[in-house]
């Protein structure tokens, strides 16, 4: 399938490696012309080379700090077409009532205010232009909280609710704001919070472990041409894991 791409200025954050290094990796192979962002200018840089990506150093916690890297961005490649957000996840712990205030705020800035002022930055130049795809990295614990994972499900959802929100309201400019749900791919976090052992894969309906690839073959599509009339929509990526409708 022809996704229609090539040429389109795409920015993906939290993407020195993981689920973020695999989209743009994705969407440079589309001929997209691809920005990449992280905390660390070393990670970023190296991460940008292997994919023939421009690196920048943006904290996606930093919500002030969102519309200077967009501007920066559209300095160096042209005005951004493609957002795609990400961060790294917050903290995990069994006990849902053991994370402190400052925990909730911190993961407040960094999953929800930091993406939405990204979206914010893009929207305009996007609807303006009338052509524009946001996706939003999310996770399948929107849909069935994980009792380790509380912060990222609580700050999570409520990204869902206001971009759900938002594609309505730029539906009719061009633009499609979606988000993608992963259950457990096979990234440096998903090792980290030990979900690659026997006991947790055997609980895993595929048996396995979803692929970045795989996972950034939907991200692709999600920002391609073809996809124009996809919008509001959430996308589980998790080999059939959640048990929900
Ligand atoms: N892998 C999964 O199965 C899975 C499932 C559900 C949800 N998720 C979520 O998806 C996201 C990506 O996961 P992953 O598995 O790719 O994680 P990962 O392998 O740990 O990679 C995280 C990436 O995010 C960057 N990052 C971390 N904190 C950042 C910040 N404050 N600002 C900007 N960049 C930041 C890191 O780069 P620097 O260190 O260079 O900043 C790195 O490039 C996480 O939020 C995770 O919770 C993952």
């Amino acid at each position: 399938m022809e996704l229609g791409i090539e040429g389109k200025v795409a920015l993906v954050t939290g993407a020195s490696k993981g689920l973020g290094l695999g989209v743009a990796r994705a969407l440079a192979d589309e001929g997209a012309r691809v920005a990449i962002s992280s905390r660390s200018r070393e990670r970023i840089e190296a991460a940008a080379a292997s994919i023939g990506a421009r690196g920048f150093v943006h904290d996606t916690a930093d919500g002030d700090a969102a519309f200077a890297l967009v501007q920066a961005v559209s300095a160096e490649l042209g005005p951004v077409d493609i957002l795609v957000t990400n961060s790294g996840g917050p903290p995990a712990s069994p006990d849902a009532l053991s994370f402190t205030h400052e925990q909730w705020r911190a993961t407040y800035e960094l999953l929800l205010l930091g993406a939405l002022a990204l979206v914010e930055a893009v929207l305009p130049g996007m609807r303006e232009r009338r052509w524009g795809r946001v996706l939003s990295l999310s996770s399948s614990v929107v849909r069935e909280p994980n009792p380790a994972l509380v912060l990222s499900a609580a700050h999570r959802a409520g990204l869902l609710a206001a971009l759900k929100t938002i594609a309505r309201q730029v539906a009719g400019d061009g633009v499609t704001v979606n988000s993608l749900l992963p259950g457990v791919i096979a990234t440096d976090r998903a090792r980290e919070l030990g979900l690659d052992n026997p006991e947790a894969l055997a609980q895993l309906p595929a048996g396995r472990l979803g692929s970045v690839e795989e996972f950034a073959a939907a991200a692709a599509f999600l920002c391609s041409e073809p996809a124009a009339y996809i919008s509001g929509t959430a996308l589980l990526v998790d080999g059939g894991g959640a048990r929900s409708v």
